[in-house]
């Protein structure tokens, strides 16, 4: 099984990704989840993360809490998609699992320190400051990361909180542009992939379908999203983000991309969080993401219900 430290600021489809990857076991050792700020306040997402594991029947995850706000900006938070607590929808019930007290960070440095080099892969499906600070508190881990996956930018399709920027890099730009500059193998799924990724009614109905816990909570997570993302984008169906960082590892042939050159801008207030992806090559800058441009909707739906229907 893949060793993969999981990054997050749960969030509906942050919820959905982790779910994933705690449906395989045989793909997936998780070391760990940490929580970062983003979608909402570091501490709601740190016990959203907490109450999926819980869903999961999973309480041998331990959850992590790492930065509380962006290195440099402050911090921008979306309850407008995602609820006042970054994961209405489903009622869950309040976690009895502890967070840790490692900082999230430290737990990071630790854990690439503690593994043979190239062998631990971090999934990021919030902003990256948690990855960035730990970069910078010990780089002595960076030659050690397998790869990064992570759900962030966007370049074709614009971005979805400001016209040219997405969510996760927006938020911390700085995090995102000390990470795409580190050397680490990096694989990024935009949102040139994620909104062909659409939860359509009838795709909800099958998981829904399943019966379980699991698939219930999933139902209803997304039909809340989805009320935003349906008057937002007029589409049958809201795009599903974070679960293509999973899905991607599981099943590389569902997605199809490049490997290119991409830099953050960091400082421009007309364009800041935009990742600058130089998908035709007119730069000669150093190639150093992998940039996923489109994905298989109807196999990654056929995926994640079968995972989901391996939980309680
Ligand atoms: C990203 O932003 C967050 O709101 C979602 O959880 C996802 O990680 C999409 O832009
Ligand atoms: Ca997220």
């Amino acid at each position: 099984a893949r060793k993969i430290i999981i990054d997050t600021d749960p969030g509906q489809d942050d919820a959905v990704a982790i779910l994933m990857a705690l449906a395989s076991p045989a793909d997936f050792d998780i070391l760990g989840i940490v929580a970062v700020a983003g979608n909402v306040g570091l501490a709601q997402n740190a016990r959203n993360a907490l109450k999926v594991v819980e869903l999961a029947g999973r309480k041998d995850i331990a959850v992590y809490a790492g930065c509380e706000r962006p290195m440099r900006r402050t911090l921008v938070t979306a309850e407008h998609v995602h609820g006042e607590t970054g994961l209405d929808g489903p009622d869950l019930p309040l976690p009895k699992l502890q967070i840790e007290d490692q900082h999230g960070v430290d737990f990071i440095i630790e854990t690439l320190l503690a593994h043979e080099a190239g062998s631990v892969t971090l999934a990021t499906l919030g902003p990256l400051t948690n990855v960035a600070m730990a970069m910078i508190k010990e780089p002595r881990i960076i030659p050690r990361i397998q790869e990064i996956v992570m759900m962030g930018g966007g370049y074709f399709e614009g971005g979805n909180i400001t016209p040219v920027a997405e969510f996760n890099i927006y938020v911390d730009p700085d995090a995102a542009d000390v990470v795409l500059r580190s050397g680490v193998p990096i694989a990024m799924l935009p949102l040139d992939v994620t909104h062909m990724i659409l939860s359509t009614p009838e795709r909800l109905a099958r998981i829904r379908g399943l019966g379980n816990k699991a698939g219930e909570a999933v139902y209803q997570m997304l039909s809340f999203s989805e009320r935003f993302d349906l008057n937002k984008y007029g589409s049958t169906g809201a795009p599903l983000h974070d679960p293509c960082v999973i899905a991607y590892m599981l099943k590389p042939e569902l997605f199809e991309g490049r490997h290119i050159n991409v830099v953050i801008e960091t400082s421009s207030e007309l364009t800041i969080g935009m990742t600058v992806a130089d998908y035709w090559g007119v730069t000669g800058r150093v190639k150093n993401v992998t940039y996923l441009r489109s994905g298989n909707a109807e196999g990654f739906y056929e995926l994640l219900t079968e995972r989901l229907s391996r939980l309680p």
